[in-house]
């Protein structure tokens, strides 16, 4: 699952199951909030077994129930765009923890503050929280009431957007998220405009109190809908839509599928992934992905696409890439690293390939890779 889909499926869910969150996902979640709190200077953590602020019923209005993980979002008191980056930086976590199959609700106002305050280091301040963890399958009659009580339907393209003759499908997509965007009292207090030269600005439309948050959380909703872009921080920030580039390569593993090794290369950049490289034109997914294989490890590969996962990210300012991961299997050649661009290349198992491989989204990409192999096996 992208973050694109846990978009379009992502509901607040308000009741928890007691399970704990295992320690690989809660591994895997952090490392994700850690790469955000480096890119935004944000403070968010994840605190798991601890209840006490959805404890008390007179301050979660029993609007909450079994809540016993929560995520804090805050940052410097400094900083002037504190609210939306918790919005924006808070709603990429709570799409990853979607991704990873937990269950999520922001709390702007139904929790008890004061139990969340010896999270803050000095300077910092607290915007508001998000509860996390296992929900039912089934919805109780319970949540499905408050449900009722605490969402309207969403606000139509025409009532949030103005700009729409002649927008690019982009446009209309990231128009599409935006009203599955989650706000307070599902308020959506904003208004997005396409300019004639096809950049982007929204501004509030309302001065409620989490308005800044939901600023936020619109304008990565907005981003992952049109596949990319650069906003600036603010009311009345402009969105630049980003170039697209595409990259494919493979997950390559060796051994059976119940006793396996996964081929991971460390880049000259230093990081630890999977072989990838660029499309060239006329290329198919398939011949790049075989081209970069032998390019990048000297290994010739069979390339199983019934396997295919995609990572986003952005290369450099202005670039959206699409990576397409495929699964492989040597079938000869020699082993070597191209030294151009690969430092080192070795053969993990998957629990040690999961916490050597860097970025958050490669886990994902392996994790993907291992459930494959095993269900097969
Ligand atoms: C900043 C913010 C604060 C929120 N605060 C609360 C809250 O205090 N209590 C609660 O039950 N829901 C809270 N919500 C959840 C909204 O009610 C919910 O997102 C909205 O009803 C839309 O429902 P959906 O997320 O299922 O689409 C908050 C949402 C946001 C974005």
């Amino acid at each position: 699952m992208t973050l694109s889909d846990a978009v379009s499926t992502r509901i607040s869910l308000r009741a928890y199951l007691p399970d704990p969150i295992s320690p690989e996902q809660v591994r895997q979640l952090t490392k994700a909030i850690e790469q955000y709190n480096a890119r935004s200077g944000l403070h968010i953590q994840l605190i798991c077994e601890r209840p006490e602020p959805f404890s008390s019923l007179s301050k979660s209005y029993g609007m909450l129930s079994g809540v016993r993980n929560y995520l804090v979002f805050a940052g410097p008191a400094s900083d002037p765009d504190l609210e939306e980056k918790c919005g924006y930086y808070g709603e990429l976590i709570i799409l990853t923890a979607t991704t990873m199959g937990l269950g999520t609700c922001w709390v702007g106002g139904t929790y008890d503050q004061r139990s969340c305050l010896c999270h803050l280091a000095e300077g910092e301040k607290l915007v508001c929280v998000a509860s996390i963890g296992h929900t039912p399958e089934e919805r109780t009659g319970r949540e499905k009431l408050i449900r009722r009580i605490a969402q309207r339907s969403s606000k139509s393209v025409a009532e949030l957007a103005s700009g729409l003759s002649h927008a690019p499908s982009w446009f209309m997509s990231g128009m599409a998220a935006v009203q599955r965007a989650p706000s307070a009292r599902n308020g959506q207090p904003y208004r997005f405009v396409k300019k004639r030269d096809n950049s982007v600005q929204v501004h509030l439309t309302e001065n409620t109190s989490f308005a800044l948050v939901d600023l936020g959380i619109a304008k990565l909703h907005f981003e992952l809908g049109a596949h990319g872009g650069t906003w600036t921080w603010g009311d009345g920030g402009t969105f630049h839509k980003a170039a697209e580039e595409k990259s494919c390569g493979a997950v390559i593993w060796r051994g059976t599928p119940g006793n396996h090794q996964y081929l991971l290369a460390r880049h000259n950049g230093g990081h630890w992934s999977f072989p990838k490289g660029h499309v060239e034109s006329g290329e198919t997914e398939k011949e790049t992905a075989r081209r970069e294989i032998l390019e990048e490890t000297g290994l010739q590969a069979e390339i199983d696409t019934g396997f295919r996962q995609v990572v986003t990210y952005y290369p450099k300012a202005g670039v959206i890439k699409d990576v397409i991961f495929f699964i492989a299997q040597p079938t000869g050649g020699s082993q070597h690293a191209q030294e151009a661009e690969i430092a080192d290349l070795g053969w993990f198992t998957f629990q040690e390939a999961r916490p050597l491989v860097t970025f958050a989204t490669d886990e994902e990409v392996l994790l993907a890779a291992e459930e494959y192999l095993t269900g097969r096996g």
